[in-house]
């Protein structure tokens, strides 16, 4: 609020990209107006004389008065960190940048389907509760095999489920039912990691965009896709979204990272390569690589930025690090067709693969994870009329996160969840 002589001039914000200055007269301004209140007003829309529209004002009711007192977080004209934000998640959206967060991840979400639909996917409803660890690395979150019990207020009491529930990791196995009778199917829905993890890469509960290709020969095929998929998206976005991504502070970085989406084909190396370029500046890292071993985020954002900083697929990965689904190469049993896309400022942001389809090789690899009696049904999958499929997950976040710039991956979703971490 900015007090004149004779008028007010004071800023509202309804959720929408801009604010509009509104100016009243003085004498109609109710006394409980204050920074952070919620009003309502009526008056006629004016391009003032900077060429601005502003809102001249025949009255101002205040709905909901807000209390400027030491629990509320914010002072008028302040700007605040990040981290001080992720305190006060219940009034983090009233800020303007995390008002443009919200609406361009908005336009994503929108982009992602639409692309979807006009490629003749069929989205599916994937579950969040699941009997499987499809990525068999642990990480799931176990949901009580007891139901709670009211009475008691305790978690004791008779199985719910009669076997182990999980939060789901991916819902990549359920796509794979799906594409044996449907087609191109696709999911977008939350996965969740019981990672101990604080990283400012890492959610506990985050989005993924998993795309699960039938009648599929190749995974060129599938990279293909997954990078058409991205770059139509940024392209979109990108157009749609100029006001609200213009708020991010260094809009030079946000294009500058956003056009290596859209203006060149992502290279690919294969994971030997990529081993040699490490092997090669070892002196400049600082974790050491070992071979057959996965990469470390290190690692990962030295050979993006090797890359000239453009995004890169990385194929031809050792069977041993990565999940028993993935199909190994024809000449290769040790090594898998699967890739990781990996984007500057935050490395990996997808991960795909043709899955195996060779039911001796599936159940050799199932036997070995003790998997062969719960996964049962997905050896069947390929024993009566399999066809060959392929896929891949991009986390949401990741992707927004290369997107905007945005240093941590928790100011890239309304309520964030981390270890110690689940409020609200
Ligand atoms: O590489 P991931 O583990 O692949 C899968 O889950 C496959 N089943 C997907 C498929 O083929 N349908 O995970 C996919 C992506 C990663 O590349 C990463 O971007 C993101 O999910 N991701 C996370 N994002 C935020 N927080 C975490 N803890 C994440 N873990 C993975
Ligand atoms: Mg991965």
């Amino acid at each position: 609020m900015r007090k004149m002589k004779d008028v007010v001039f004071f800023d509202i914000d309804d959720g929408s990209p801009r604010v509009l200055q509104v100016v009243i007269e003085k004498g109609k301004v109710p006394k409980n107006l204050t920074f952070g209140s919620s009003v309502e007003t009526k008056g006629i829309l004016n391009l003032n004389k900077n060429k601005q529209i502003e809102l001249l004002a025949e009255n101002v009711e205040v709905i909901g008065n807000c209390d400027l007192d030491d629990e509320y977080p914010f002072l008028p004209k302040k700007s605040y960190s990040d981290e001080y934000l992720r305190q006060y998640l219940h009034f983090r959206s009233r800020t303007h940048k995390f008002g443009s967060l919200l609406r361009i991840r908005n336009s994503i979400c929108f982009a992602i389907h639409k692309y979807f639909i006009e490629n003749n996917f069929i989205q599916i409803h994937t579950p969040v509760l699941t009997s499987n660890d499809c990525e068999g690395a642990g990480e799931v979150f176990c949901v009580a095999p007891y139901g709670f019990n009211r009475e008691t207020n305790s978690s004791e009491g008779s199985s719910f489920f009669g076997d182990t529930a999980y939060l789901t990791v991916s819902g990549q196995l359920h796509l794979e039912v799906m594409a044996r009778s449907m087609g191109n199917v696709y999911s977008f829905g939350p996965t969740f990691r019981a990672e101990n993890s604080k990283s400012r890469l890492h959610l506990s509960e985050f989005y993924m965009v998993e795309a699960e290709m039938a009648f599929t020969y190749t995974l060129e095929e599938i990279m293909k896709f997954c990078e058409n998929l991205i770059r139509s998206v940024t392209e979109t976005v990108l157009n749609v979204c100029g006001e609200d991504i213009s708020k991010f502070k260094d809009t030079n970085v946000v294009n500058s990272e956003s056009m290596k989406f859209t203006s060149v084909p992502f290279t690919v190396i294969t994971y030997q390569e990529a081993a040699k370029i490490l092997d090669k500046n070892k002196r400049q890292l600082h974790s050491e690589f070992h071979f057959n071993n996965s990469l470390s985020k290190e690692h990962e954002l030295f050979l993006v930025k090797y890359n000239g900083n453009m995004p890169m697929f990385i194929i031809e990965w050792p069977k041993c690090v990565k999940p028993f689904y993935m199909k190994s190469l024809p000449e290769n049993n040790e090594k898998v067709m699967g890739f990781d896309l990996l984007s500057t400022n935050v490395g990996e942001i997808c991960g795909g693969s043709l899955r195996e389809d060779d039911i001796d090789k599936l159940q050799d690899s199932l036997l070995e994870l003790k998997l062969q009696n719960k996964l049962h049904w997905y050896l069947q999958l390929r024993k009566y009329g399999n066809i060959p499929t392929g896929g891949f997950g991009i986390g949401f976040e990741r992707y927004i996160q290369t997107l905007l710039g945005i240093p941590n991956i928790k100011d890239t979703i309304p309520f964030p969840r981390w270890p110690h971490s689940c409020k609200l």
